[in-house]
């Protein structure tokens, strides 16, 4: 049966992501001066960071930005979603951090698009915190070796997105002190104003004791779902409380979203037109476009 004619929502959504999809496609984006360092950091688990940092990056490789992803989460999600192998015995950001590898031995090319690498995680990374307690300048680990490899690139990274684990350790020091800015992203089915109040307060206290440059990068609504009031509620909230920092593009709930990764794919790659695909394409236009904010 033709749908022609019909007017079903389902024709409707299929239209306006058609819509949306030309929007993405025609947008020409142009590479920042200095590379800008994100880190995705969110204390709490499961709200989206792995997904964010890794869509986030494919949208904006596949915009001909160089994009560099730095797995700093001993799970690798990060590493699978981006097809990079990150078995026992691959070399990555642990022997980065605690052996002192160059970051250049251990990037590797990402099959999503020749404009992304990624740094991957193995699950030795889950012992870092304790073989580096008594390094010195221990916070400081990963942003002289990103540093160095970023010096090092004949053709210039644009992007780093670094994906750090659920907690406030060592691992996410790092990664926050090596950034330019903070991305947090905070879940719409689930929001408590406290944890958001607490995360706050850690970057606060990072910018001040170790990296005087960090700002909020931006703020990403995720796993929005436009049937329930409390997604709406929190929406609301936040983008009172931050309005600012918050990104007009918010994550749907989507299974796309969530099935890509067992195919060691993004969604970017897996299903580009997927309302969440176009969401996290649409939220890196922004974030590229609005530059940094002050
Ligand atoms: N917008 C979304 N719609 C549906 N599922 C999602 C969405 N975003 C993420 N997910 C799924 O929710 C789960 C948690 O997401 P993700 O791994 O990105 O969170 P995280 O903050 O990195 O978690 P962790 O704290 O464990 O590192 C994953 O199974 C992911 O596929
Ligand atoms: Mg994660």
């Amino acid at each position: 049966m033709s749908l022609a004619g019909q007017n079903t929502p389902l024709l409707r959504e299929m239209t306006v992501n058609n819509e949306r999809a030309k929007r993405v496609a025609e947008t020409v984006l142009v590479p920042p001066q200095k590379t800008r360092i994100l880190t995705i950091s969110n204390q709490k688990g499961g709200v989206g960071k792995t997904t964010t940092a890794v869509n986030l990056a494919a949208s904006l490789a596949r915009k001909g930005m160089r994009v560099l992803v730095i797995d700093l989460d001993p799970q690798g999600n990060a590493s699978t979603a981006l097809g990079v192998e990150h078995h026992n015995g691959v070399v990555g950001s642990f022997e980065v951090l605690v052996d002192g590898l160059a970051m250049a031995d251990a990037v590797k090319q990402s099959p999503e698009h020749q404009n992304l690498l990624c740094l991957p995680a193995t699950i030795d990374l889950a012992g870092a915190e304790i073989e580096m307690v008594g390094y010195e300048s221990r916070e400081y680990v990963l942003a002289k070796s990103l540093q160095e490899f970023l010096a090092s690139q004949e053709h210039p990274i644009h992007f780093v997105f670094i994906d750090s684990p659920p907690s406030f350790g060592l691992l996410t020091v790092n990664a926050l002190v090596a950034a330019t800015e903070v991305l947090v992203p905070i879940q719409c089915e689930y929001y408590a104003p406290e944890g958001v109040t607490q995360l706050m307060n850690n970057i606060d206290r990072v910018r001040k004791g170790l990296n005087p440059n960090l700002i909020i990068g931006g703020i990403l609504l995720t796993m929005f779902d436009n049937r329930t009031n409390l997604s709406s509620d929190v929406a609301e909230d936040v983008r009172k409380y931050f309005p600012k920092e918050t990104l007009n593009a918010t994550i749907p709930r989507s299974v796309r979203l969530s099935e890509a990764p067992s195919y060691q794919q993004t969604a970017i790659s897996y299903d580009p037109k997927n309302s969440g695909s176009l969401a996290y394409q649409e939220a890196a236009i922004e974030l590229a476009q609005r530059g940094v904010i002050r």
